[in-house]
């Protein structure tokens, strides 16, 4: 199964760029940057990384982003990600990033923008991989600097699919940004939201109704709510799982409680994703594994996960059917 998953080609949907700092990076862009990390070595680093909750991990996350200083550190950091996801067959990203947090540190918006559209742009050319960018807002902060930002998304908006909502969920609903989502929405870009994760399901309503979210990030407390799960298999709004990260966060207390067969036999289009792979022990495919190996997934599951992710992902129809050609191809010839 391993082998049959590593070159299914899929698309990556939920993915937080600066999750993907590797502890070895981390040390050589604080290097450069002439940055005192609070740790010895990296395995003295990697250590640290067992947290309680979705506010233990976030404080570590914000905490080692300060590296990241010039549009290089996020060149490189993106171009990393990307040439793992070449080797897992990832053919399409749409990924994360947190502008208020860079910008919140000093760093002028169109650092973490140049840097990470060039790597983008660049493992187009050369891995073949086609994207979007999504800037999220940070739900924790004040409405203030969530109104700065996107005063800044706007004047770039040409640059980013839309935007999404994420950062410490409970105590944070998804209403206190309805009006702000309804200007990004009257400007043109899409709106995504985590919800569901560790906040209540009451946010995953929220995020459909007052925001119009065109996916949902994590979004697996729907299961707590059956006419939500009828819902969501309704009208196909996406879910985008992260079952690793999940685990890690102590979402769920193993990942045999991950509700995976619950959301595809309910025929839902829910997706499988990393989230942070630095920091919850996994890329995309190790994912995979272990959701299929928990779960005794089949082959037709797995394409089932694959072809949602595709259906998931805002693509043009042409490169949405190229995509989905090759997973049959795949399928057929395994
Ligand atoms: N949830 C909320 N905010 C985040 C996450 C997450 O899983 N990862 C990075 N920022
Ligand atoms: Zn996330």
């Amino acid at each position: 199964m391993e082998r049959f998953i590593a070159k299914l080609p899929k698309a990556e949907l939920h993915l937080h760029i600066e999750g993907a700092l590797e502890a070895e990076l981390a040390f050589r862009f604080a290097d450069r940057n002439r940055i005192k990390l609070p740790y010895r070595s990296v395995e003295e680093l990697k250590q640290v990384y067992t947290f309680k909750n979705l506010q233990d991990f976030l404080s570590a996350y914000y905490q080692m982003m300060q590296v990241l200083q010039t549009e290089d550190d996020f060149y490189e950091l993106t171009y990393h990600y990307l040439e793992m996801a070449a080797s897992q067959c990832i053919r399409h990203v749409e990924i994360f990033f947190d502008p208020q947090a860079h910008m919140d540190r000093g760093l002028n918006f169109e650092v973490p923008m140049n840097g990470i559209l060039a790597a983008l742009k660049a493992g187009k050319q050369q891995l073949d991989i086609s994207y979007h960018l999504i800037p999220n807002i940070m739900r924790d902060r004040s409405l203030a600097s969530a109104t700065k930002a996107l005063e800044i998304i706007l004047n770039y908006k040409e640059n980013f699919l839309g935007i999404g909502l994420d950062s410490a969920e409970i105590g944070f609903p998804p209403e206190k940004f309805q009006n702000l989502f309804a200007e990004a929405r009257a400007y043109g870009l899409l709106t995504f939201a985590h919800a569901g994760e560790e906040g209540p399901v009451e946010n995953i309503w929220q995020a459909i109704n007052l925001l119009k979210v065109r996916r949902i990030d994590h979004g697996v407390r729907c299961i707590e709510d059956e006419s939500l799960l009828n819902y969501l298999a309704n009208t196909r709004i996406p879910l985008t799982t992260c079952p690793l990260s999940n685990i890690k966060l102590n979402i769920f207390s193993d990942l045999h409680a991950f509700p995976i067969k619950t959301l595809l036999s309910y025929n839902i289009c829910a997706t499988v994703n990393s989230d942070d792979p630095a920091y919850v022990d996994g890329y995309l495919n190790e994912n995979y594994f272990a959701i299929t190996h928990t779960h005794r997934l089949t082959k037709a599951d797995l394409r089932q996960l694959a072809v949602n992710s595709f259906h998931a992902s805002v693509l043009p129809n042409q490169l949405r059917e190229k995509y989905l050609k090759e997973v049959d191809v795949y399928c057929q010839g395994h």
